[in-house]
């Protein structure tokens, strides 16, 4: 390899793609995002980056963009648009117009040049609505001179201990060719669990901790060490206080179960697809997400910490969380694994360097 690939990130918020991408060695020149706490987080963790608080929809960011990179040669763009419009948990409304986002991306194209584009988006994007994004999205890149490869990826299968499923859109310059995606690393039954995960981790039981604590025990999995990478002080690892209501619930769900396994009676103020939800030690989290109240720990009474989610989601121990409780959990509950980001990542260097 000749010289450093560069990134943008657009809709960056903390930056869990593009911190994949920084681990593959790519310089990721910009994030993008109208969230200004994310995007503290994102400069914090991304080196020599700079973050960028802009609202993609309007025509000026574009122009805002392109300044920004002072001229200088964009090999990739990644892009991760809000997914709320095309959640099937949330409610379908064609006409949301975060839907329309992704046309920012191509907009930013069209003005860089770059030699590929990523989009990521929850999987609903492919059917809802009848497919018109996916038509768009692959239309726009041809009409642009790109190939174009949609597939949904499976977390678990390249080693991030939570189950999410994800859609990405790689798009490459026709003349690098069409992208083929990593083969999973892993298979059903190696997958690894929760407690490989997060079971190193200070359990919060007694004690609520605070925002900075040490490690009590040692790591004991291979993820936990990759996980920790001599890194000495632990943040962004608070408990919660639960009212005993709460504690009495959840106490009696057993490992991998939800509010389906309560008693008569118990619970039923959350009665919910996800409510009550426990982890199972031994199984990747169910998907993490931007909220924190109903998932739970696979042993302890208690929701998972911000680090404990952003442990089940890859981001590395030296990975610091910005914001108040709330914000971090969103920031981490919103972001690409970075695990999933380095793998795509490193294929793509692939086709990248076949120019250099
Ligand atoms: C799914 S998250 C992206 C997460 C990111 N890819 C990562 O890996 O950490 C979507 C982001 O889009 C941002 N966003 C939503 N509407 C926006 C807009 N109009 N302009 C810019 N950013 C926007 C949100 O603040 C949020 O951080």
């Amino acid at each position: 390899m000749s010289k450093i690939l560069t990134a943008i990130d657009l809709f960056s918020g903390c930056g869990g793609f593009s911190y994949g991408f920084q681990q593959a060695g790519f310089h990721v020149v910009l994030g993008v995002d109208n969230t200004e706490v994310a995007l503290k987080t994102f400069e914090k963790n991304h080196k020599n980056s700079k973050g960028l608080n802009l609202d993609l929809h309007k025509e000026s960011s574009i122009d805002a963009i392109i300044d920004a990179t002072g001229g200088k040669q964009i090999d990739v763009i990644i892009a991760g648009p809000p997914c709320q419009g095309f959640s099937l948990t949330g409610t379908r409304n064609e006409n949301d117009e975060r839907n329309s986002l992704f046309y920012s991306v191509f907009r930013v194209a069209e003005r860089l040049n770059p030699k590929a584009i990523i989009i990521e988006n929850v999987p609903g994007l492919l059917k809802l609505y009848g497919g018109k994004a996916k038509k768009e999205i692959i239309r726009l890149c041809d009409e642009m001179g790109y190939t174009c490869n949609p597939q949904l990826l499976y977390a678990p299968d390249y080693g991030v201990p939570q189950i999410r499923k994800r859609v990405f859109f790689v798009a490459l310059k026709k003349d690098l060719g069409i992208f083929e995606f990593p083969e999973p690393i892993l298979k059903e039954g190696e997958y690894i669990g929760c407690e490989d995960a997060i079971g190193d981790l200070p359990d919060l039981v007694s004690d609520l901790g605070k925002e900075e604590v040490a490690y009590d025990k040692k790591a004991f999995s291979d993820y936990q060490k990759m996980m920790r990478n001599g890194n000495k002080v632990l943040k962004n690892h608070v408990g919660t206080q639960h009212t005993d209501h709460v504690i009495n619930v959840i106490s009696q769900v057993p490992e991998g179960g939800n509010h389906k396994d309560l008693p008569m009676g118990v619970g039923d103020s959350r009665k919910f697809n996800e409510a009550w939800t426990r982890y199972h030690s031994k199984k990747p989290s169910k998907t993490i997400d931007t909220g924190h109240r109903n998932h739970f720990h696979y042993k302890w009474n208690r929701v998972p910490s911000v680090r404990e989610n952003a442990r089940l989601q890859s981001f590395p121990d030296d990975f610091l969380f910005l914001g108040n409780k709330t914000e971090q959990y969103r920031q981490v509950g919103n972001a690409v694994p970075p695990l999933l980001g380095k793998v795509l990542a490193e294929q793509l260097l692939k086709y990248l360097n076949y120019e250099i």
